[in-house]
């Protein structure tokens, strides 16, 4: 077990963030699923891209992977052969979830399995959507292994139970070898990187409100360079907000993704985005912030799933914010790679902060200096992250037990945090 330890201080300067891991999945599958070369540039460097990339190559699809460049070779999605065994999506819950999309254009079955934590998420979820279009899904009582059956699917109207763009994609992805049309309405919206991604290659598939119309499609091998993540420029612009100043660029601003930084402007931060370009129909440009004052604010209802991966980031800028900040709804947050409400009200308590937790969210009121300790990331990339951002505003030494699980989206993360001033040293 690896230990960051994080001293109080300073960051300012300009950083690259890697390349999106939500887009990256996709641009994968796709590129495995077109006839063939397609290439992708500025892949995420984390594990969960790595687990997508054995998946496919168990499909028996040649990936060729050089640093954050991939090139895929494929002769389409008809000519993936039956894996010889269980698929292991690691701890990628989007590999697993989204993928099922594909396995099930094969009459031959996939079995998806992955970690520990993986084994813990919910499935039973893909059961119904990707039922309607004709496809098997089994759980194991609702978790991993997934088994998935398909073939001679035909195009249905889904109606999915939760906003979630894993079960949106993976059924839109099934939609692509059915027969018909499909439709796919969620009940609020998700991130829409699959539906930007077929457009740009030439896909009927259009919007209307919350329902999405898909033709069936064969996707042809493409080029991308893949934007920044925000999720991942998250974390820096917390670390600006807190502890000094940062400028990003090339970052992905799909405004499905942003409502981070615009909760950010809710509570009163320093912080400007603006787009300079678009990239495969998703718009990219940079985003400023500096150290500020903040105001407690709520985060409920349909704004939640935009920005679920970033409220553990919310909760630690909420203890230097003035007043209380009440996030609710977030049911989903206890479902992610760790129950991340329990581990940020744990960590944040442990810190000197105050913090109720709720069956669905937390009440952090603030400010209240936070004091280093030892804390838990509790094998999430996204509470090790944002528990070393909080480490650079806490007084003296903290230390973050388990930061090894940060590679699953940014293995060089704490090299960044140095390269912007901040001091931390792993042990
Ligand atoms: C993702 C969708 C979201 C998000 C996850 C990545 C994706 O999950 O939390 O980190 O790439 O589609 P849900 O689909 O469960 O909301």
């Amino acid at each position: 077990m690896t230990t960051l330890v994080v001293r109080n201080s300073e960051i300012d300067g300009s950083a690259a963030v890697p390349g999106d891991k939500s887009i990256s999945h996709r641009a994968l599958m796709l590129g495995a699923a077109a006839e063939g070369t397609t290439t992708i540039r500025n892949l995420g460097p984390g594990d969960d891209v790595s687990s997508t990339i054995a998946c496919l190559e168990a499909y028996g699809v040649a990936v060729r992977r050089t640093g954050t460049e991939a090139e895929i070779r494929s002769g389409g999605i008809r000519s993936w052969n039956a894996p010889s065994r269980a698929l292991d999506c690691g701890n990628s819950g989007t590999t697993l979830r989204i993928l099922t999309g594909f396995a099930a254009h094969h009459t031959f079955g996939t079995t998806l399995d992955g970690d520990a934590s993986l084994r813990r998420r919910p499935m039973d979820r893909l059961v119904a959507p990707l039922g309607a279009l004709g496809a098997r899904v089994q759980t194991t009582a609702g978790r991993p292994p997934v088994l998935v059956e398909g073939g001679g699917l035909s195009g249905a109207d889904v109606q999915l139970a939760i906003a979630s763009a894993q079960v949106k994609s993976a059924t839109i992805f099934a939609a692509l070898g059915a027969s018909g049309t499909t439709s796919v309405t969620e009940p609020s919206a998700s991130r829409d990187h699959t539906e930007r991604m077929l457009n740009a290659l030439g896909a009927q598939i259009t919007r209307d409100g919350l329902r999405v119309v898909v033709e069936p499609f064969d996707p042809p091998a493409f080029e991308i360079d893949v934007p920044g993540d925000p999720s991942s420029a998250a974390f820096l612009v917390a670390a600006g907000i807190l502890a000094g100043r940062v400028h990003l660029e090339g970052v992905c601003l799909n405004p499905t993704r942003i409502e981070f930084l615009v909760s950010l402007a809710r509570m009163g931060a320093s912080v400007r985005w603006e787009t300079d370009d678009d990239n495969m129909g998703e718009p990219v440009g940079t985003i400023d912030v500096e150290r500020s004052g903040l105001t407690g604010i709520g985060i409920e209802g349909p704004l939640v799933p935009a920005v679920l991966d970033e409220l553990p980031l919310i909760a630690v800028l909420a203890t230097q914010a003035s007043g209380t900040t009440t996030v609710a709804g977030a049911t989903e947050l206890r479902a992610k790679e760790t129950d991340r409400i329990a581990a940020m009200v744990t960590a944040l308590r442990q810190l000197g902060a105050e913090v109720e937790e709720l069956p669905d969210g937390f009440i952090v009121t603030g400010p209240t200096p936070l004091i280093g300790t030892k804390v838990s990331a509790e094998g999430d990339h996204r509470i090790a992250m944002a528990l070393a951002v909080a480490g650079l505003a806490a007084q003296g030494e903290t230390l973050v037990e388990g930061y090894e699980a940060a590679a699953v989206s940014w293995p060089a993360f704490e090299q960044v945090l140095a390269t912007l001033g901040g001091e931390v040293e792993l042990r």
